[in-house]
């Protein structure tokens, strides 16, 4: 979490900084800064908030040839003007931005600063004071920058200026991602290329326990004991139109619209000339030669995960286990003899994930990534990547990256059934081409949505979503957005589970929205509709064509059983919305939440 960009050239830096800033904004959202040098002269903005808030408070008109700024998610103290980047040494020569946890802050501040009055209570802090101490010893810059860097455990992201030094910026990474833009008569450094398109399509990978000097015509890379590194630039494959909003008023609403396209774009990506799926041959070897597979995710990409195990198991009959990133290291089952791990993840930056990748890579286990940004950490550190072409998500909530990781666990699915010569009456491609259409057909119906959502959660502070076999795994997903984004409390249960206990909590109006598009569960699903109506709830059902009864609320166009989840969820993605929409909530940028989760 948290968003670090950097600026060296002509006289741009206040605004490629809050440019920057701002698209970078998903990532924290609780106070920002930025730091400014110009003519020996530094300046440093800070403000508890949005960058809206950065921007009503800084003089347009400044001009700056070198500056860094910060969106901050907070990790160690509370969101404050104090606590915003950048932090600056006692001098005020050092000043940095930081995005990452420092988990050995308290020995630094112990064995090097005391003395130091410390004016934030973040780990940040500390790094500052750690390298003016050292400088005060060595008085190289780049020396006191790569032993303070050698001494910190945790994850970093550094950028750092020198007051006496307008020429150069420091720059360091450990696990926290980092990226130098590359530009003519100017460089950028940056936690996510979204920052900088606008300036540059150029951009060079900063790998862990690097150094990075940026200044204006000329960046050098070196390892942390200063050993030099030559790394070729690559061009980032981002449409910078897709960052934007256009007519929408939310990034969300866009997001869920783009899903139709988005199955296409996967269909056109995993097909060969001959209408066959097109797959890494490695990809098809590891997935045959495994005995079990592990998908570990987090949140959102979890729910995928689950839907993902019922594909692969039913599809390729590969025994899958779904763990939760954060739990798998505490509650690691018994591994069996040819694991293969599959990491889904939109960013491939979330912490918890990459934690288990680190540990699962050390015990010699293959591993698969399956993510919306190629290039990510754990892209990088996997053996294998999948991309899920769903282009940049931007809203806090996940969307169509859900259904983009569906789609392509689909693909995965058939393809290791077909590689170990099981029998399919099933056209992945097809059946996907069908889902697009359907999925047109939903979006199509926003209003419908609009009133049901009113009706259902204008007023509700709890809220239940019910469904058995893989639509239980989809009411997880539809609980997750609806609390995520309108604040309401809800849960996703399996329906026959309901009985045993939260039943208790089902009142008079309480909201149940239940979802039926299996044939094996749709009589009983409907009997618990009845058990939640017989105690006073407002229930809601959402079917899929061929099953549904003339009360139903939603009927949803008929496609594969097994793909149901990837229109299923578009209602309750729906629902959700509006729910936030209509309670004033900020539908793009839920409180207390960051895109992308790079603390464990
Ligand atoms: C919810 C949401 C989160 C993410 C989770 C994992 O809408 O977006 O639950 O799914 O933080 O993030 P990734 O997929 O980037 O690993």
């Amino acid at each position: 979490m948290c968003g670090i960009v950097g600026y060296i050239g002509s006289n741009q830096a206040v605004s490629v900084l809050l440019n920057g800033l701002e698209k970078l904004e998903y990532r924290g959202y609780d106070s920002a800064g930025i730091a400014t040098l110009t003519e020996g002269s530094l300046d440093i903005y800070k403000v508890k908030g949005r960058i809206q808030a950065l921007k009503d408070q800084i003089d347009s008109n400044i001009e700056a040839e070198l500056g860094i700024g910060h969106t901050r998610w907070a990790t160690h103290g509370e969101p404050s003007e104090a606590n915003a980047h950048p932090h600056q040494s006692q001098s005020g020569k050092f000043t940095l931005v930081h995005n990452g946890v420092i988990e050995n802050y308290q020995e630094i501040k112990e064995e090097f600063l005391t003395g130091v009055t410390l004016k934030s209570d973040t780990d940040t802090e500390i790094i500052v004071h750690l390298i003016e101490r050292l400088f005060s010893d060595v008085e190289d810059v780049l020396v006191a920058f790569q032993k303070a860097m050698s001494l910190l455990k945790g994850s970093y992201a550094i950028a750092l200026i020198d007051r006496e030094n307008p020429d150069l910026i420091y720059v360091a990474k450990n696990k926290s991602p980092l990226l130098v833009g590359l530009g003519q008569g100017f460089n950028l450094v940056a936690s996510d290329a979204m920052a900088t398109l606008r300036e540059t399509d150029t951009y060079l990978e900063i790998e862990d326990k690097e150094i990075v000097l940026v200044s204006r015509d000329n960046v050098s890379i070196q390892k942390l004991d200063g050993t030099k590194v030559i790394r070729d630039s690559y061009v980032a494959e981002i449409d910078p139109s897709d960052t934007e909003k256009g007519t929408y008023d939310h990034f969300m609403l866009k997001e869920i619209d783009e899903q139709p396209i988005v199955m296409r774009k996967i269909i056109q990506q995993y097909q060969d000339k001959n209408g066959d799926i097109k797959l890494d041959k490695k990809i098809r070897k590891v997935m045959t030669k495994s005995d079990r597979i592990y998908i570990i995710a987090a949140g959102t990409s979890y729910h995928a995960g689950l839907v993902g195990k019922q594909l692969i198991e039913n599809m390729s009959q590969v025994p899958v286990e779904v763990h939760i990133a954060s739990e798998f290291s505490y509650n690691m089952p018994l591994l069996s003899e040819n694991p293969l791990f599959i990491y889904i993840s939109q960013s491939g930056e979330t912490a918890d994930s990459r934690s288990v990748l680190v540990q699962t890579k050390a015990m010699g286990y293959p591993s698969i990534t399956i993510t919306n940004v190629p290039g990510s950490t754990l892209s990088r550190e996997a053996d294998y990547t999948l991309p899920l072409h769903a282009g940049p998500e931007i809203a806090v909530a996940s969307t169509k990256a859900y259904t983009a990781q569906i789609a392509v666990l689909t693909i995965l699915a058939v393809d290791t059934a077909q590689a170990k010569g099981i029998e399919l009456d099933f056209d992945p491609l097809k059946e996907l081409a069908i889902v697009a259409s359907a999925m047109e057909s939903l979006i199509d119906q926003k209003e419908a949505f609009e009133s049901l959502s009113k009706e259902l959660f204008e007023t509700t502070r709890h809220a239940f979503f019910i469904g058995r076999g893989i639509d239980y795994f989809v009411v997880q997903e539809a609980a997750l957005k609806l609390k995520e984004i309108s604040y309401i409390q809800a849960e996703g249960f399996a329906g026959g589970e309901l009985k045993h206990g939260t039943i208790a909590l089902i009142e008079q109006d309480v909201p149940v929205v239940a979802l039926a598009t299996q044939e094996n569960v749709n009589l009983s699903i409907r009997g618990n509709v009845q058990e939640v109506i017989a105690r006073g709830a407002k229930a809601s059902i959402i079917s899929m064509k061929g099953l549904e009864r003339s009360t139903d609320d939603v009927v949803l166009p008929a496609v594969h059983a097994l793909l149901t989840p990837l229109i299923s969820v578009i209602p309750m993605q729906l629902l959700s919305y509006y729910a936030a929409l209509h309670r004033d909530c900020d539908v793009d940028k839920p409180r207390n939440l960051a895109k992308s989760v790079t603390v464990e």
